[in-house]
Formats: C-alpha cells, structure tokens, sequence
C-alpha cells in the first residue's frame, strides 16, 4: 500500500516504532542513567493485533535508539501492557538488580498477571509460575508495581469500573488488598492503564485512563490526588484531567526518575481513531517524557522533564516563549494551528483524515506563564501557563510540512 501523504516522517523526539503498530508505554525505567521504553508493540501490521512489548532507550530522553522485542506473545496469551521495577535487593530470587516486569497475558475471554525478569533489559525470561494473579474475566488487566514506604510491594490492576490492590512481599505472591471505586461519569468506557504514584511526601497521585474520557469523545487521562497505604486510595481533591488534548493516554511513571516529582509518558493518540490515521506502514507514537508537581491547591503542572540542546533540528521545533506563541502546519491535504492566544492553550486540525480527527481542543489559561510547544513530526504537544494547562494531538500535515511559528 502507498504511504498517506500526510503521513509523518520519523520524529526527532517522540518514540515510535519503525514499522507496524505502537500502544501504551510500558515499563518506563531509568537504569544507570538510561530511559528505558517498552511498549505495546504489533510488529507485523500498522493496526492493532497480538501484542508484543517493544523496547527503546535513551540517555537523553529525546533520541531513541531500537532494542530486539522484549516480550512476545506464548502459550499462555498475547502480551498488554505493565510495569518494570528494579528488585535491588533480590526479593523475588531472579538476583539483586534483576529487572523484573508485570503485564497481561490476554487470551481470548480471560486475563492474567505475569512476570518476566532480565538481568540486562533485553534478554527476558518468563516466570515459569505464571500466571502469578489468574484472572477470572476479560477485563483485569495493567498491572503497575510500586514499592510502599514500609518495603512491601504494591499492584494495581484495573478492572474495567474499579480498580483492585494487591500486595506482595517477593514480587511473585500477590494477596488482594483492597480496591478503588468511584464515579467518573456516565461516559467514561474503559478504565486502563492505572497508576498510583508517591510524591515521596505522603501524598500520592492515582492516575487512571479512561477509553472514551477525553475531549470529544476521545481517550483522555484523570490524575486524583489522594493518600495510599497499599489498601486503600482515600481521594483528597476531585480528579482533572492530565491534558486537554485529544491524544494523552495510557500515562505511566518511570520507576528511579525521582520520586518526589514523578515522570511519565503517555501514548499520543485515542481509541477513537487509533487504527484509521494516516499511515505509510506505521502509526502511534508516545508523548515526551514529562514530570507532573501537585501543587497547593490542588493544581497540577506538567512539563517536559528533557529538553534538548538545540531547539531546532531537521526542521522540527521547541518553541519556548512567555505568553503567547502559535505554530501553524500544513502539508499533505491537512493544517495544524496549535499554541496560545487570546486566553486559551489549543490545537486546531483539519484535513479530514479519520472521525474525531478535525476540530478545535482548546482550556483557559488564565494567569500567563511560560509557554512551551514541542512540534515534531506526527505531533504537537501545548505547554501553558507554566504547566497548569496542556494542549496534545497527533497531527498530519506530511513529512515536509511549511511550518510557521507567530509570537506577537
Ligand atoms: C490501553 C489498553 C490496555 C491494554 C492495551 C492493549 O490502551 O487497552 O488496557 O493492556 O491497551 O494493547
């Protein structure tokens, strides 16, 4: 088949595969100073099909480089998505430093916790015990591993309409704990992907998916502040969304990126259109790394925790300004405005390529603040107001798009 004309290039910055189909970021950690990505990976078709993880790695958190395929699918299903941790001091018996990752093996009507560990992050052994959880129904899946202040290790697992909690003292035993409900609204679909994460202070920060949550209709991502003992997540404030964009999903934190103020990426695109965008032999691609502070008030700020030496390459731009700032693409049948004017952070898109893909995405920025549009190839992602207001969308406009940048 003929490549899209609006299809994009490679991105400078953003992780993408190299053919086929990408998904959630998966197992985000940082060892010895390397980002290591893994992600839903389908290898052989640029629609969604088996899942495999991917993996790449970075030292700088902006260019990637391409490891084999970390995990494949085996007798026992195909292979969602999960978490990586670090067990430095051997409590799963796989060795001290031994990287060890948690993820679903989907078979048909049931889902299932797994373990696979590595000493080197490329070659991985499954557990020959697995499944460690099995599951009973088709919606039990994502399993994110969090060490708790008192050495006990956490899991949770989203269950379509509430989440459940497990713990474990060896990483291979799990004991369920407790669970985490709550009314998200009538128009939600699925939650995925959840994530609950310490700000290394007492206060935590749930993060949880939601397939239709999103502007429009599409996937979108809530962040619920709140207080975590294993058990229980006692919300203190209501949840906000993560972005206001279109395509934020699936955003998980890195384990070792500094807890106090966490990192996490997200997959840029939704399930609304994820398998109709423009494609020549590839499509998805992830968000750049950014690090999330909750602030007094209950105010969330988001920004990119990397950013390059120059801000411009083959091209492609940062874009870094206090107030107001718009790009505008357009290339390959499409047009893309995106940045901040006249009191708000948003995205503009037309060219008609998929249903939900034209419109305007747009959040109040009511104090001013630094401004920060990333513009790479296959996305734009809107930084406002210093972090309080995020704007992201992929975006096809070509692998040569005319590219223009105002600031008033
Ligand atoms: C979220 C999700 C996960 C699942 C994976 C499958 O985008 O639906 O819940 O594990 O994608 O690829």
């Amino acid at each position: 088949m003929l490549p899209h004309p609006a299809a994009p290039g490679d991105p400078v910055w953003h992780v993408a595969p190299d053919r086929g189909w990408l998904n959630d970021p998966n197992g985000l950690v940082v060892v010895d100073g390397r980002w290591h990505v893994f992600h839903q990976y389908h290898p052989d078709s640029d629609r969604w099909g088996p899942m495999h993880w991917g993996h790449v790695s970075s030292t700088d958190g902006l260019h990637w480089r391409r490891h084999p395929i970390a995990l494949a699918p085996d007798r026992l299903g195909t292979i969602f998505s999960g978490s990586v941790v670090i067990d430095r001091e051997n409590t799963a018996g796989f060795g001290a430093d031994a990287w060890v990752a948690f993820f679903t093996h989907h078979a048909g009507e049931r889902q299932h916790q797994s373990v696979a560990w590595s000493a080197d992050g490329d070659r991985w052994t499954k557990y020959a015990g697995n499944p460690v959880l099995p599951g009973e129904g088709p919606d039990f899946r994502d399993p994110k591993v969090v060490r708790l202040p008192d050495g006990r290790w956490s899991m949770v697992v989203t269950m379509a309409d509430h989440l459940a909690f497990f713990v474990s003292s060896d990483l291979l035993h799990w004991t369920p704990s407790g669970g985490f409900r709550a009314d998200l609204g009538d128009a939600v679909g699925n939650w995925e992907c959840p994530d609950v994460v310490p700000l290394g202070d007492g206060r935590w920060l749930l993060v949880i998916s939601l397939s239709t949550g999103g502007p429009a209709g599409h996937s979108g991502t809530v962040v619920v502040p709140g207080r975590f003992d294993g058990a229980h997540f006692e919300a203190t404030g209501d949840p906000v969304p993560l972005d206001r964009g279109p395509d934020c999903y699936a955003f998980q934190t890195f384990w070792n990126a500094g807890d106090a103020h966490p990192v996490g990426m997200a997959w840029l695109s939704s399930w609304r259109y994820a398998n109709e965008i423009p494609s020549a032999g590839r499509r998805g691609l992830l968000s750049v790394p950014r690090r999330l502070r909750w602030d007094d008030g209950d105010v969330l700020r988001t920004w990119p925790a990397v950013s390059p030496a120059n801000v411009v390459e083959r091209g492609w731009r940062w874009v870094v300004e206090e107030g107001d700032a718009v790009v505008e693409l357009a290339g390959g049948g499409g047009a893309v405005r995106a940045g901040v004017s006249n009191g708000e952070a948003f995205v503009e898109r037309s060219g008609g390529f998929a249903d939900g893909y034209d419109g305007r995405f747009a959040a109040p920025v009511e104090d001013g603040g630094s401004t920060l549009i990333v513009v790479d190839q296959g996305g734009v992602e809107v930084f406002a107001a210093g972090g309080r207001v995020t704007v992201s969308a992929q975006t096809f406009v070509g692998p040569t798009p005319h590219v223009r940048v105002h600031v008033p």
